[in-house]
């Protein structure tokens, strides 16, 4: 196991150590990491506990994090849980009201576009799009629907995790749409050794 992971692990407290464990062996962290620069401000939306963050973090010290989540519990317990790691930090925000984006190079949705309803996405998209420079990065891990067994399951545990709420899961090819009319050049593969269907687009101006 990378070492990283393990001190993200042990930062953890409580369930949410078991959590991580799982987070671990059920989603691509190395993965994600690879397609962040060394050096850059990485903007984490919807980030939740922080574990891939604090992640990043930890993987260079030359990047910046920034994690942001509409949920104050758990930005307070990242924060908490990430006291000795300097480049990374957590703010409050809501992507269903009115916000400003913050700077980065690198803009990463890691499993939240589903979580949010289409009309945010849209807004997201566009804002995270019209801040882009060139060789800024738009980073997205989704759930892909190709396979109906490992979805199915994804939707289990998203319905187990967030206590039966609404879940907007958005087609690849829509995706792709949306990504085009805002001028956005898109590569996107599947990564199948996964028990989660996971997809994976980069999109750059
Ligand atoms: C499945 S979790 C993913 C957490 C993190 N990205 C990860 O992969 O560990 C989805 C996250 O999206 C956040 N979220 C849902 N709706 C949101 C909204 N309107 N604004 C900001 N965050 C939101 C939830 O609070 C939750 O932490």
């Amino acid at each position: 196991m990378d070492n990283k992971i393990k001190t993200v692990i042990n930062l953890n407290k409580g369930h949410l150590k078991f959590y991580a464990c799982l987070k671990y062996l059920v989603t691509p962290f190395s993965e994600l990491d690879s397609r962040i620069p060394k050096k850059c401000r990485l903007l984490d939306i919807g980030c939740g506990y922080g574990v891939y963050s604090i992640y990043f973090a930890l993987k260079s010290e030359r990047r910046t994090i920034s994690g942001i989540d509409k949920n104050p519990k758990k930005i307070n317990y990242a924060d908490k849980i990430s006291k000795g790691c300097r480049n990374v930090n957590f703010n409050v925000l809501d992507l269903d009201k009115n916000y400003a984006l913050p700077e980065a190079d690198v803009y990463l949705i890691n499993d939240v576009l589903h979580h949010i309803n289409n009309m945010s996405k849209e807004i997201l998209l566009k804002k995270i799009s019209d801040k882009m420079k060139k060789n800024n990065i738009l980073l997205i891990k989704e759930m892909h629907s190709g396979s109906k067994i490992k979805f199915f399951l994804n939707c289990i545990n998203d319905k187990i995790m967030t206590f039966n709420k609404k879940l907007y899961f958005i087609e690849k090819e829509r995706l792709l749409s949306s990504f085009k009319k805002l001028g956005l050049k898109v590569r996107h593969y599947k990564l199948n050794n996964y028990i989660f269907p996971h997809i994976i687009y980069i999109c750059k101006k």
